[in-house]
């Protein structure tokens, strides 16, 4: 009795089908700080992010076949470890500077690619992929604590929109997890 009218937890990734792009990367930043309000455990938020960012791109049309993050918690420096994810199994480990999510961690730079093939040193977990966007994920001193890594089976699936909405994802990221 009285369940259809309550919000749920699963409820945050109803996008409707009448947002614009803009509206639903909105909606996406501000379930991430609901969810993770009062929370800094970074498997715990990274989970609902993985989620968030995978109901997201498969509402806006944009065919997503992974969506997650490597983090450097718990691996040696310089290595990235496989982190929360949505889509199939991935490779576990990432040096810094080896192929889109090692080159994003090094240069702290988001990378969009719009075709993996022509991306030199582009490793390939599923040989479906087409195009990637990767961000890096800074923390306050200026390290980076992980990447976020979204996977598409078209090419050009990522642009300048995304990238400005997934850096300030990133910039949430990094003021609501604790990294340990
Ligand atoms: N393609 C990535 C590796 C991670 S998987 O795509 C999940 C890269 O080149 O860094």
């Amino acid at each position: 009795m009285g369940s259809s009218t309550k919000f749920h937890h699963a409820d945050h990734v109803n996008y409707s089908s009448t947002l614009s792009k803009e509206e639903i990367l909105e909606q996406l930043l501000l379930s991430y700080e609901g969810l993770s309000e009062g929370q800094v455990n970074w498997v715990c938020n990274l989970s609902n992010a993985s989620s968030l960012i995978w109901h997201a791109y498969k509402s806006l049309g944009v065919d997503v076949n992974w969506a997650g993050f490597y983090v450097t918690q718990g691996s040696e420096e310089n290595t990235m470890l496989l982190g929360p994810f949505q889509g199939k199994v991935a490779c576990q480990m990432i040096q810094f500077g080896k192929g889109v999510c090692g080159t994003a961690a090094f240069t702290r730079e988001t990378q969009i690619v719009p075709d993996v093939n022509k991306y030199p040193g582009h490793i390939a977990c599923d040989g479906e992929t087409k195009s990637e966007i990767v961000v890096p994920i800074i923390s306050n001193d200026g390290k980076t604590m992980g990447v976020i890594d979204i996977d598409c089976l078209d090419y050009k699936g990522f642009d300048e929109v995304d990238k400005e909405f997934l850096e300030r994802l990133s910039k949430l990221i990094n003021k609501s997890c604790v990294f340990k």
